[in-house]
């Protein structure tokens, strides 16, 4: 299959057959995610409306007519649809690239099904080659940094970004991650660290790749 949009848009199409009438919708951030708003944008009269990870996320679903929730006041949702940046055989993700890491992975959490939708380039034997972004608070970054050295990463300061909660982002270069679920424990437990873009604990139920139903191997 085609280009890289064009992947993105058909498993966008395909990630649609998961939402149910009356459905409040988990809705991610990004490119792929954009086009599944678009689609959801064709059905909103069906739907009871979104939760959203992202300012920017919003913004589009406002302007689509759809119904946007405070997550608070839903509860458990029973579909979050979210991009990637990296996924790994056992649907483990790296997330973040977009900055919306904290947001989005508090929604999976909250979700009883989490369909990630992606192209193929995102598919990966393991995890690590684009930079694992990490959330911190402000004042903890140049701690943080020092611990994830010492833990074999390069951290590298996405300056200039502030994320939707006010903090910032360290993207984490040269990780061979062999144990996502250690090592995204490993990095909660850095004071500061507000959260991680590594999904391994709470992995993808459903992979749709280029607009196919990805079996996890
Ligand atoms: C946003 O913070 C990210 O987690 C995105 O889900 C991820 O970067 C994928 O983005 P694209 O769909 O734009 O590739």
């Amino acid at each position: 299959m085609n280009t890289a949009d064009e992947q993105k848009r058909a498993s966008a199409r395909k990630a649609l057959e998961y939402v149910e009438d009356g459905m409040v919708v988990g809705v991610g951030t990004g490119s792929t995610v954009k086009h599944f708003i678009d689609g959801l944008a064709a059905m909103r009269d069906r739907i009871e409306g979104a939760v959203s990870s992202s300012e920017q996320s919003t913004t589009l679903l406002k302007a689509h007519g759809i119904r946007v929730f405070d997550l608070n006041a839903v509860g458990p949702l029973p579909l979050y649809v979210d991009g990637a940046d990296e996924c790994d055989p056992h649907q483990r993700l790296i997330k973040g690239g977009g900055g919306a890491l904290t947001r989005e992975k508090i929604i999976a959490e909250a979700s009883e099904r989490f369909v990630c939708i992606i192209d193929r380039a995102k598919e990966v034997e393991l995890l690590g080659r684009f930079p694992l972004p990490v959330e911190v608070i402000p004042m903890a970054r140049s701690l943080v940094g020092r611990k994830i050295v010492a833990l074999g990463g390069q951290p590298v300061w996405r300056e200039g970004v502030t994320t939707d909660n006010g903090n910032w982002i360290l993207d984490v270069h040269n990780l061979r991650i062999v144990d996502p679920l250690g090592l995204e424990r490993e990095l909660n437990q850095i004071p500061g660290v507000v959260a991680n873009g590594l999904f391994a604990r709470r992995a993808a139920d459903v992979v749709i790749s280029a607009g196919e139903v990805r079996k996890q191997r």
